[in-house]
């Protein structure tokens, strides 16, 4: 729960901004990372402000369960009552006041010039008396026992529904993994050229380092996402778990293979596998989003063949590819770090849902892998029932194909008792991606009898 250092300079505008951030997330169903962007491009903060704002509102959308605990302690009437401009105004003030290294005068007061500003003078002694309220008895809430679930979703900052996931899939480690989802994720970029994009950055005073997953990966830091696309146009800002998902899908064919991606949009995945020398279809069930595929793929000069076509009814002739990748959509609590709201749009029943669509997204790509040739399934998140569950049910219904032991240096996992890897930001440092190679066998007849 870091704070910059000077956080309590930072102007009643930096607070503005990181409402209006929040807003466009709560309102407009905005991704935080790229709504942070978007206020902060038209802005007039420095960078100092920028920091704080940017800051301010991923810790509001982070913290937003147990800030609003904490304020229904101190607002009178329900709190999903107070309209959502101010409810949004409210954690950020309470934000400041539970975990903010301010003075609590200065955090209320900054707050409350928000109220004025941007809501009107009519919210101003509602927002001053429930946030001095907060500042009064913040000591004295009673928290619910640290080893509850409930205690421990307040002070982990997740819903209980994911805390009783990450105990299903970690076991004892699972706070550990829960933190690990609240630091900043780091910006890092895919390199064409590794050493000319890193001498483009530098050259704009960007720190650079080499990555530890995946050779064209570098971690960047001092410049923001745009200035690295405008300073080297042949990079993509890419995570590097999922680099790891490309050069385990590349290595699992031959040079040259034909690779459908089934879930290909935006393009990360696919322009990589491409990149690395596959023959790849992108597929996507959205023809808009496959657009985004075929700009990525035009602007690092490498165009690919698109298909819209949506996975579970496979248009796909039986055996057509050396490998399919299925990058399946999921619950995406392994991108928490960057995407903070997910954890508070998502519940159980969605991943049980999401389950059932990855299973059935499975099966048909399974259909258009060839004989010898492979299937790579995966998904940015952890959860037991996306993960091993669903490749356990896969194989469990395939007896032509087996899990294949993967690459050393691709992540790291319990494969004695789990198929496939989990790489997450707790040990590796990159997103929460899980994959599986899986291969069909050359000499295995498929038993239709298995079949779903
Ligand atoms: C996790 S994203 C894929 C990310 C992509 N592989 C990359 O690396 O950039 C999942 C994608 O699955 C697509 N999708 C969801 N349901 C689908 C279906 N039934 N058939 C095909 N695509 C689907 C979504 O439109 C979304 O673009």
């Amino acid at each position: 729960m870091s704070t910059p250092r000077d956080a309590e300079a930072a102007t009643g505008d930096a607070r503005a901004v990181a409402w209006r951030i929040v807003r466009a997330v709560h309102r407009d169903g905005a991704w935080t990372g790229p709504a942070v962007d978007r206020a902060l491009r038209g802005s007039t903060l420095d960078a100092r402000d920028r920091a704080f704002a940017s800051n301010l509102a991923f810790q509001a959308l982070r913290w937003e369960g147990t800030l609003d605990w904490a304020l229904g302690h101190v607002v009178r009437r329900p709190l999903d009552d107070v309209e959502d401009e101010l409810r949004d105004l409210l954690r950020i003030g309470a934000w400041q006041l539970l975990y903010g290294r301010m003075p609590d005068r200065a955090a209320v007061s900054a707050t409350v010039d928000v109220a004025r500003s941007e809501l009107g003078a009519r919210t101003v002694g509602f927002a001053n008396g429930v946030l001095r309220n907060l500042a009064r008895r913040r000591d004295a809430l009673s928290w619910p026992a640290a080893d509850s679930v409930d205690g421990r979703a307040l002070r982990t900052g997740y819903p209980r529904w994911v805390v009783e996931a990450a105990d299903a899939r970690f076991g004892t480690d699972a706070d550990r993994q829960l933190a690990a989802g609240n630091e900043p994720a780091r910006l890092t970029v895919r390199a064409g050229d590794a050493v000319a994009v890193r001498a483009a950055l530098t050259a704009l005073g960007a720190q650079v380092r080499t990555g530890a997953l995946a050779p064209e990966a570098l971690y960047v830091e001092g410049i923001a996402p745009a200035a690295v696309l405008d300073a080297a146009p042949d990079a993509v800002i890419q995570d590097e778990a999922s680099m790891v998902v490309g050069h385990a899908a590349a290595a699992a064919v031959p040079a040259g293979a034909r690779v459908l991606d089934m879930c290909a949009a935006p393009g990360g995945k696919a322009t990589h596998v491409a990149a690395l020398g596959r023959k790849v279809t992108a597929a996507d069930r959205s023809a808009t989003r496959l657009g985004l595929v075929d700009d990525l793929a035009r602007r690092l000069g490498q165009p690919v063949p698109l298909v819209v076509a949506d996975g579970t009814r496979s248009p796909w002739r039986p055996g057509a590819f050396g490998g399919v990748l299925l990058d399946a959509p999921c619950s995406g609590l392994g991108v928490v770090r960057r995407r903070p709201e997910l954890r508070w749009r998502r519940d159980v029943a969605d991943v049980t849902a999401l389950a059932a669509l990855q299973r059935d997204l499975l099966a048909a790509a399974a259909d258009a892998v060839a004989p010898g040739g492979a299937l790579v399934y995966s998904v940015c998140t952890w959860t037991r029932q996306e993960t091993v569950d669903v490749i356990g049910a896969f194989l469990s219904t395939h007896d032509d194909f087996v899990a294949e032991p993967m690459a050393d240096g691709v992540g790291r996992a319990a494969e004695d008792v789990e198929p496939g890897r989990q790489l997450t930001p707790a040990e590796h440092g990159c997103d929460g991606m899980y994959l599986a190679v899986l291969r069909r066998r050359v000499d295995g007849v498929p038993d239709p009898a298995h079949r779903r």
